[in-house]
């Protein structure tokens, strides 16, 4: 069965695999991303998707305007987020209000968005991508992984409540992928050889690493997976 599909910041990245991925199973799929509709145009093409939007998510009391051009969705898929290393000490306002306003408060207000139509039909799932940083201390990280600890706490605590209306609610926490977001420390050798020896695979990730556990999760052999957290990390998190 089509079933339609958002993936919030899927014009790069773990997204855009994840997006492209439920294209190749059929799915009626929109692409997102926070401004640029060109952009957003441009990958919906590459990757032969249905849809192209773009809605900011800092202005997160804003995200019912987005449901006005997406629409109910089955799947939602909620992977835009933004990271700021700093030291917890220099952590400054504007990234303590962009992580927080991004990473938590759209995406419970995303999932409270979308959640109403899902529970009418009686199906949904709803997949965060959290990361490892939810596991592991980082010393620049420290809101970052907050946030997203934030959100696996708002996964497991949903999930519990939506469950008898057919909605799921997961969360996959991957490990060091290969993203514009940390190109830079992929391709600087140094730091890269730090952080693949933090990896018992001893490598990054690809962006396609991700897409498995997310198709299950919204495919049949999600069913009876709820609330649950996937570790997609080469056993970074162990
Ligand atoms: N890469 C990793 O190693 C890694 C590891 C663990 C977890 N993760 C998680 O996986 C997810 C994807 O990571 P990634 O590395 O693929 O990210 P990325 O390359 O930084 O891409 C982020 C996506 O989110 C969108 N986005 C950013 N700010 C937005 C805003 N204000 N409003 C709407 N959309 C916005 C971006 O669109 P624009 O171009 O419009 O900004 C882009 O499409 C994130 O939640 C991240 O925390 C990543």
């Amino acid at each position: 069965m089509k079933r339609k599909v958002l993936v919030t910041g899927s014009t790069q990245g773990i997204g855009k695999a994840i997006a492209a991925a439920f294209v190749k199973e059929g799915d009626e799929v929109t692409v997102h991303c926070s401004k640029d509709i060109e952009k957003a145009e441009r990958i919906r093409k590459e990757i032969g998707a249905a849809h192209a939007v773009v809605a900011d998510l800092l202005q997160w009391q804003k995200i019912g305007e987005l449901y006005q051009k997406t629409g109910p969705v089955d799947c939602l898929i909620i992977n835009a987020s933004v990271q700021y290393k700093q030291t917890w000490e220099n952590i400054t306002d504007d990234a303590i209000d962009k992580q927080i306003d991004i990473n938590i408060k759209s995406t419970l207000k995303l999932m409270q968005t979308y959640y109403p139509a899902m529970k009418q039909n009686r199906f949904g799932r709803i997949v965060m991508i959290g990361s490892v940083n939810q596991h592991r201390r980082h010393s620049e990280l420290a809101l970052y992984s907050a946030t997203k600890c934030a959100d696996m706490s708002l996964v497991k605590n949903i999930a519990k409540q939506v469950a008898p209306f057919g909605v799921t609610v997961n969360n996959i926490s991957p490990g060091a992928i290969v993203t514009p977001r940390n190109e830079c420390v992929y391709n600087n050798e140094a730091q890269r050889k730090e952080v693949e020896s933090l990896i018992p695979m001893g490598r990054f990730g690809i962006p396609e690493d991700c897409v498995g556990a997310v198709l299950l999760l919204c495919g049949r052999g999600g069913d009876y997976i709820t609330g649950a957290d996937i570790a997609v990390d080469g056993g970074m998190s162990l």
